[in-house]
């Protein structure tokens, strides 16, 4: 048997016939950029985020580079992020010409530690962009204490976290805006490349929706700042809306995965499973394992049939791409740790609870054998 780390087919399989005709009716249409579906998809992604407005992009990058610019963030500001993230986190801010700087996480939770946070504050800080990373959501209220105190934003790479809850309230309106990717594989993805930024605040919305269209004024062809093309599509918007009836559902069903990993692995030699904190409900996009045999183990699923993945292998903070920022070895101990130690299992859905049990057990015995 091989068990892929997710499962898009059975998915699929799962809403065919909803799929087909949204897609049908959008080609039927050919109002295959903005339009109806663009319009309701981003009422009802606000909705489901409890945010006052999603503008849809055509991705996630696009909608951290484009919300940071609506920021007005530019050459010569900072803003204070993690390095134990997928790089375009990074990318985002050194494209628009400021310069990242690095605070390290919390290994309980993989996400920002609000104690480092007000150290790497200077008078360049022009925002603070914590990560919600595998699906748990990052110690926002914490860090939104420390940005009060400073008047800073805060802005949430919630990517990873579709669902994801603090105290009641959705990723997505836990801070002054937040940017989401639908990439396929996401909690919510696309049938390609979507993302949306969402946000209470009706100035910004409009910010990033002009920037997000060639700049775009009130007429056509009034091209009032400088800006991108950028837009969400309308056969992915279709696609969205039919999953998003879908998630509250789908996320139910990765939590009692999750549960059932745990339950199952709780005690092997040498595992550290990942926990939902006080603070937060885990949307659980990924179950990250932390084992300090990583590569033993990782070899011993895959000869099993059993895919696995390492988000991710090294923080960004020493990405070569990420040179700008200075970083180097030693910086972020803990992040730097963690991507020695952790790996992903399969964790989907339609995962069925006799493969999850298959693939506890395929660990279990690596561990008790060690
Ligand atoms: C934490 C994080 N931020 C940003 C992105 C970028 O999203 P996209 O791949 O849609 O550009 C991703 C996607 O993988 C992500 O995981």
């Amino acid at each position: 048997m091989s068990v892929p780390i997710v499962d898009l087919r059975a998915q699929y399989h799962r809403i065919q016939p909803e799929v087909d005709a949204a897609i049908a009716r959008v080609v039927a249409s050919t109002q295959f950029i903005g339009g109806e579906e663009c319009r309701l998809f981003e009422q009802e992604f606000a909705a489901y985020c409890g945010a006052r407005h999603a503008i849809g992009v055509a991705n996630g990058t696009d909608a951290l580079t484009v919300a940071l610019r609506a920021y007005g963030i530019g050459p010569g500001d900072e803003v204070v992020t993690v390095a134990n993230t997928f790089i375009a986190t990074g990318e985002a801010i050194l494209l628009n010409g400021a310069r990242p700087v690095f605070v390290d996480v919390e290994a309980a939770s993989f996400t920002m530690d609000p104690a480092g946070l007000e150290a790497a504050l200077t008078p360049r800080t022009k925002l603070i962009l914590p990560v919600h990373l595998y699906g748990h959501p990052a110690n926002i209220d914490a860090v939104l204490a420390v940005a009060g105190k400073h008047g800073l934003p805060v802005l949430e790479d919630a990517a990873q976290a579709h669902g994801a809850e603090v105290a009641g309230r959705r990723a997505g309106s836990l801070a002054h805006a937040a940017c989401f990717s639908f990439y396929p594989g996401k909690n919510l993805g696309a049938y390609g490349d979507a993302g949306a930024v969402t946000t209470n605040d009706p100035d910004f919305a409009a910010r990033v929706r002009q920037i997000a269209n060639h700049g775009g004024g009130t007429h056509r062809y009034d091209n009032v700042v400088v800006g991108t093309n950028s837009r969400l599509d309308a056969l992915q918007a279709a696609v969205l809306r039919v999953k998003l009836r879908h998630l509250e559902h789908w996320t139910r069903e990765r939590s009692e995965r999750a549960l059932a990993y745990t339950r199952l692995l709780e005690g092997a030699p040498g595992l550290v499973l990942p926990r939902e904190q006080a603070w937060g409900r885990s949307a659980w996009h990924l179950y990250t394992l932390r084992v300090e045999r990583r590569d033993g183990l990782q070899a011993h699923l895959h000869s099993r049939g059993i895919a696995t993945s390492v988000h991710y292998p090294r923080p960004i903070h020493l990405q070569p791409a990420m040179a700008a920022a200075g970083g180097k070895p030693g910086d972020l101990p803990v992040s730097e740790r963690l991507s020695l130690e952790v790996l992903q299992v399969p964790l989907y859905p339609e995962l069925p609870l006799e493969t999850l049990e298959w693939i506890a057990q395929e660990t279990r015995s690596f561990c008790s054998a060690g």
